[in-house]
């Protein structure tokens, strides 16, 4: 009945897209999120990945087998903070439907790259604008790790402070869980 987190936020995030939207994967790590995302938004549809890793990206790139995908898929070795002006370079005159945050760092990769409060406020600003009216923005929190428990404090403070006229914000997380990851969905109106 409870899905897991990230797959409560593939679920969200599923049901959002249609074929020819515009999707975004703002922490692209193993690419598992960005190829999602660019098989739901079909042949028609664009994602662009952001992350700080060329590892990552390369990594994410040799997922994307699917036939067509890996031509659907633009990924930025930038921060996710420079997402607006990567989107009006990349999509100009187009909005995402959807955008993915998956914090902290790459499973198997250096932690010395994990995502921090000071760029993912930001970037979380960033999305919330630039994403249509009734899309998405999804966050996964991890607090297990250094640094993981003040960013997700920020996070969280960051969206119970967004005004209700502006975003519909649910929080999904597993009470009783020590520790436990936790989903943010963010709808902008
Ligand atoms: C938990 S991993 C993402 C997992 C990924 N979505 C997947 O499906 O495998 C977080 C990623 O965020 C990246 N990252 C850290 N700071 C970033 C920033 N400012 N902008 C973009 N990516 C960043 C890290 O390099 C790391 O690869």
């Amino acid at each position: 009945m409870f899905h897991p987190i990230l797959n409560q936020a593939h679920a969200w995030i599923e049901r959002m897209l249609r074929p020819g939207d515009l999707a975004v994967d703002a922490t692209v790590g193993n690419g598992r999120d960005t190829a999602i995302l660019a098989e739901r938004v079909g042949p028609k549809g664009l994602v662009i990945g952001f992350d700080l890793q060329q590892d990552a990206l390369d990594a994410a790139a040799a997922r994307l087998t699917s036939p067509g995908t890996a031509d659907r898929v633009i990924l930025v070795r930038t921060g996710h903070e420079g997402m607006a002006g990567v989107v009006a370079r990349e999509a100009p005159g187009r909005r995402p439907k959807a955008v993915m945050f998956n914090l902290g760092y790459r499973p198997g990769g250096d932690r010395a790259f994990a995502t921090r409060a000071a760029t993912t406020i930001p970037a979380l600003e960033s999305a919330l604008e630039l994403t249509t009216p009734g899309g998405i923005v999804t966050v996964v929190c991890y607090p297990g790790h250094a640094g993981g428990q003040d960013e997700q404090d920020a996070v969280l403070a960051w969206a119970r402070a967004l005004p209700s006229p502006r975003a519909t914000v649910v929080l999904y997380q597993f009470w009783n869980a020590v520790r436990a990851p936790c989903l943010l969905a963010i709808t902008p109106k």
